[in-house]
């Protein structure tokens, strides 16, 4: 069907002023006077509808009637005129309805809470806080993909389905093809008649990996979906989200922050020059200074802090927090939201966390107790980033797995690159719906994906 993306013309409109053009799309709105009918039309491609003006003189009923109805599809010519309320409107010569939207269409008020929409999944596409988030979702997953491919890096594609549970926290979703077996005696026998002859998962991360591609690549980047059969039925947590994770050869700790803050800051600075639209309906409608926030973070520094310091900071609060902090315990939300909120108003990486709430494969420190790990905490959400140098000695690798009782034999190959020629390497974990909501200021996990998979609901 020739026609014209909306987009196109608002951007060129100048193109096509007074000449002739066609549109499809879906009708968000209408109104009717005595000699003429205003439609506002949406095509997807831009957050604003072209305005469409039928002189009713010019076109009978019988073809204008169908048009008037939210939600159906029609395609349109006209011709295309400045207009001083619109920018740009359509004055129609023909039209033509596409599809007819019945009276049962469930989003025929313009404004619908987050709720409702989340039980129409199939339909919320069709509105303009999703045109606008996944217009960001869009821009940004773009904006990843050019900062890595312009330093070098090569994106590489990890396996989805896999054996070993990266982050050892046993949140593995099983891949099975086998029906209910109650003849099997043990783990082996049952999961070895299996598709695969063992037990397999989908991945939670692609770390493992994709430090094996970085080994021989120098520096690579995995951005793909990643599964974790977390019971945390929070704002923040998806069954099924997506991971950006760059592991890059010769690089420690202090690189890897480095490189981590000028990649946040690169795709934050790209997403707002180039959804200008986007941003500006956030900013007024969603989180109010959002625009200004995400100015504050282009420009400033970082704060950084020690795990051990941070204890120390959220001792001294005087904070009443729900999950007391002692050294050696895990951040809560409610540690994360203080010392990124309140104490450092801004993005912070903590570093230095104690190995024991840590994952195998983190560099030990020199003291014995702490690993040289970071979380990249922002304000509004918490950890965005999970980061790390990797351990690089495989007898200080191998202790730590035996430590946490993890199979040796089935990361041999893991070891291997311990084995061989062992570099000092660093990655990180950036989660793309995090990131979206820190941008949009979207609160709820469930709203930057397409179909959001959490725990009892899919
Ligand atoms: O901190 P995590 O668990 O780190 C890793 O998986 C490492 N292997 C990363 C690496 O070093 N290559 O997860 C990384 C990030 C988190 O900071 C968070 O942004 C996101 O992934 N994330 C989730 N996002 C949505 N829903 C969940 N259930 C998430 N779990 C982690
Ligand atoms: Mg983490």
């Amino acid at each position: 069907m020739k026609h014209t993306d909306i987009k196109e013309l608002f951007l060129n409109g100048e193109k096509f002023t007074d000449k002739s053009v066609t549109v499809c799309g879906w009708v968000r709105t209408w109104r009717d006077s005595k000699s003429v009918s205003f439609i506002e039309l949406n095509d997807g491609t831009s957050l604003k509808n072209i305005q469409l003006i039928i002189d009713k003189g010019s076109l009978p009923d019988n073809i204008v009637k169908p048009a008037l109805v939210v939600g159906a599809s029609l395609m349109v010519t006209g011709k295309f005129i400045v207009s001083e309320r619109n920018g740009y409107e359509i004055s129609v010569t023909s039209l033509e309805v596409l599809g007819d939207c019945p009276q049962d269409y469930p989003l025929q008020k313009k404004h619908h809470t987050l709720e409702f929409l989340r039980t129409i999944p199939h339909l919320r596409p069709r509105t303009k806080y999703f045109e606008a988030v996944f217009g960001v979702r869009n821009q940004l997953s773009f904006a990843i993909h050019k900062y890595f491919n312009d330093h070098g890096y090569k994106y590489v594609h990890t396996p989805i389905i896999t054996g070993s549970d990266c982050e050892g926290a046993g949140e593995m979703f099983r891949v099975t093809t086998q029906p209910w077996n109650s003849k099997a005696k043990t783990e082996e026998e049952y999961f070895g008649g299996d598709f695969f002859g063992a037990k397999a998962g989908l991945t939670v991360s692609g770390q493992l990996e994709g430090e094996v591609a970085a080994m021989g690549l120098g520096k690579i980047y995995t951005f793909g979906p990643t599964f974790r059969a977390e019971h945390s039925n929070t704002t923040r947590h998806a069954a099924e989200f997506w991971q950006i994770e760059p592991e890059v050869c010769f690089a420690d700790l202090k690189d890897i922050i480095e490189i981590a803050e000028d990649f946040i800051k690169f795709i934050i600075k790209y997403v707002v020059d180039n959804c200008p639209d986007e941003m500006d309906y956030f900013n007024e409608r969603i989180e109010k200074g959002l625009k200004e926030k995400l100015q504050h973070v282009i420009t400033s520094e970082f704060g950084k802090i020690t795990y051990t310091d941070a204890v120390e900071v959220l001792k001294k609060s005087g904070k009443e927090f729900k999950y007391p902090v002692e050294w050696g315990s895990d951040l809560q939300t409610e540690h994360e939201r203080y010392l990124t909120e309140e104490y450092f108003k801004k993005p912070v990486f903590v570093t230095d966390y104690p190995a024991s709430i840590k994952a195998f494969y983190m560099k030990q420190n020199p003291d014995g107790k702490t690993v040289a790990a970071t979380d990249l905490l922002v304000p509004g959400i918490g950890e965005i980033i999970g980061c790390s140098e990797r351990e690089t000695s495989l007898e200080k690798l191998k202790n730590a797995m035996i430590v946490r009782g993890m199979p040796l034999e089935s990361y041999n190959e893991y070891l291997d690159t311990r084995k061989y020629g062992s570099v000092t390497h660093s990655g990180f974990g950036l989660g793309l719906e995090r990131i979206l909501m820190y941008i949009t200021g979207v609160q709820n996990i469930r709203d930057t994906l397409l179909y959001p998979r959490t725990v009892g609901s899919l």
